[in-house]
C-alpha cells in the first residue's frame, strides 16, 4: 500500500490511512505507559520505552535532556524551518480507582493527567512524519518532556538546549480535556493560561503577653490587614479585562491564646494572564509591605518567586494550525476561553512562537475530571491527536 505516494493528491487520506494503521499499537503503548507511571524526573522506565519506540522507528534521538526527557529529530527532504511538538510524560502522586485491566501497577501513583496519552500520541506523531520526512520542508523535533507537573521539566530541557542545535523555530503544545467530547478540539486566541507566581510572607512583631498588647508588636493583627489589603491589588490596581487571583493557601502563627508570638508567616498564589497584571501584582504586594511595616511596626520578609510565564499562542501559528485540523478533520475545532491554570509550555512559548492545543478526551456517558482517581480518557483522543498535528506538521512545513 502507498500512502505516501498519494499523499500528494490526498494529504487528508494518507494520514488518516497511517493513523489507522498504527491505531492499535499506539494503545497498547500507552496501555503499557499507564500501568507504570512515574513522578516528575523519575520517567527512567518511560524514557525508555519512548527510546525504544523512536529507534524502531528509525527517529534519531537523544536521552537524559532535561535529566530524563527525551528529543527525538525527523529532517525533512528540504531546508526549512524546525517544528517542535512536545508532550509530557510524568504521572500524579493519586491512588488509582479506575479498575481497568491496565490500571496503575504502581501504588499511590497514577497517570491521571493523561500524560501516558500526550506521549503516546506524540509517538503517533513522529511515525507517521518519519514516512513523510521527504516531503517536509523542515525539521520536526519530538519533545518528550519530563515533569510538567511539578513545573520544572520545560526549564530543565531548556537549560539543556532544547531550542538549540537545531534552532526551534515555532512550537506546539497540547493537552487533553475530559470536558470535551473525544473528536473535538478547542484553543484560546491571546492570552490562554496563566502565570503563576508565588510568595512567602514572615511578617516578623515582637512577642508578649496577650493581656499587654502595647508592650509588644502584634504579627498577628499585622497579617489580618495584610489579607484584606491583599485582595485590593485585584479590585484596585489592575484592569477588570486583566485577570488577576490573589490566594493565601496558608497561615501559621502563634501557639496559645494568651501569647502575641514574634512572627506569622503566609504563603500566597498569584494568577495572571498578562505581563502587565503579572508585574502590577507583584509590585503591589510588595508596596503592601512596605505600608505594613510603616503602618504597624512589623517588619515583613518577602520572598516572591517567578513561577511559569503566562502562556499565549502566536497568533498566525495559531491560526494556521488550526486551518490545518479543519482540513484534516472538518470542522471540529473551536475558540474558548483562557484559564487560570497553568503549564510549563509557556517558557517554550516565551522563547519562539508558540501554539498550545486542546484535545477532547471524554468517553461518552462519563463525566470526568483531570488528577481524578477515577480518570479514563477515551484512547480514540490520540489518533484524533495524531492526525491532527501530523497535518499541522505538513502543512507548516510545506
Ligand atoms: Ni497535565
Amino acid at each position: 500500500m502507498s500512502a505516501v505516494p498519494q499523499f500528494a493528491n490526498d494529504p487528508e487520506r494518507a494520514i488518516r490511512e497511517m493513523t489507522t494503521r498504527i491505531e492499535p499499537e499506539l494503545i497498547a503503548v500507552r496501555r503499557d505507559l499507564h500501568a507504570h507511571p512515574e513522578l516528575a524526573f523519575e520517567e527512567v522506565r518511560t524514557a525508555g520505552v519512548v527510546a525504544r519506540e523512536l529507534a524502531r522507528l528509525g527517529i534519531p534521538h537523544q536521552t537524559g535532556v532535561g535529566r530524563t526527557g527525551v528529543v527525538g529529530l525527523i529532517e525533512g527532504g528540504r531546508p526549512g524551518p524546525v517544528l517542535a511538538i512536545r508532550a509530557d510524560l510524568d504521572a500524579l502522586p493519586i491512588e488509582e480507582r479506575t479498575g481497568l485491566t491496565f490500571a496503575s501497577t504502581k501504588p499511590g501513583l497514577m497517570h491521571a493527567c493523561g500524560h501516558d496519552i500526550h506521549t503516546t500520541t506524540l509517538l503517533g506523531i513522529g511515525a507517521v512524519l518519519k514516512e513523510l520526512a521527504p516531503r517536509l520542508a523542515g525539521s520536526v523535533k519530538l519533545v518528550f518532556q519530563p515533569a510538567e507537573e511539578t513545573l520544572g521539566g520545560a526549564r530543565a530541557m531548556i537549560a539543556d538546549g532544547v531550542l538549540e542545535a537545531p534552532n526551534v523555530d515555532m512550537a506546539i503544545g497540547f493537552h487533553n480535556m475530559p470536558n470535551l467530547p473525544v473528536g473535538r478540539f478547542t484553543y484560546v486566541r491571546g492570552a490562554a493560561m496563566a502565570a503563576a507566581d508565588a510568595f512567602d510572607l514572615i511578617i516578623h512583631g515582637k512577642s508578649g503577653h496577650a493581656a499587654y498588647p502595647e508592650t509588644t508588636v502584634d504579627p498577628i493583627v499585622a497579617a489580618g490587614a495584610f489579607i484584606g489589603q491583599v485582595q485590593t491589588v485585584v479590585s484596585r490596581e489592575v484592569s477588570a479585562l486583566h485577570p488577576v487571583v490573589v490566594t493565601i493557601g496558608a497561615i501559621h502563627g502563634g501557639t496559645v491564646r494568651n501569647i502575641i508570638p514574634d512572627e506569622v508567616l503566609l504563603r500566597g498564589s498569584v494568577r495572571t494572564l498578562h505581563a502587565s497584571a503579572r508585574a502590577a501584582a507583584e509590585n503591589g504586594i510588595r508596596r503592601l509591605c512596605v505600608g505594613l511595616e510603616a503602618g504597624m511596626r512589623v517588619r515583613c520578609a518577602l520572598d516572591y518567586v517567578h513561577g511559569v510565564p503566562p502562556l499565549t499562542s502566536d497568533p498566525d501559528l495559531l491560526d494556521r494550525t488550526v486551518a490545518s485540523v479543519r482540513a484534516q478533520l472538518g470542522d471540529v475545532i473551536a475558540e474558548e476561553a483562557p484559564s487560570m491554570g497553568s503549564e510549563d509550555f509557556a517558557l517554550f512559548a516565551e522563547r519562539v512562537k508558540s501554539f498550545h492545543v486542546r484535545v477532547g478526551s471524554s468517553q461518552p456517558g462519563r463525566e470526568d475530571r483531570l488528577h481524578n482517581s477515577a480518570y479514563q480518557p477515551d484512547e480514540a483522543c490520540i489518533a484524533a491527536g495524531v492526525q491532527a498535528l501530523a497535518r499541522a506538521a505538513v502543512d507548516l512545513l510545506s
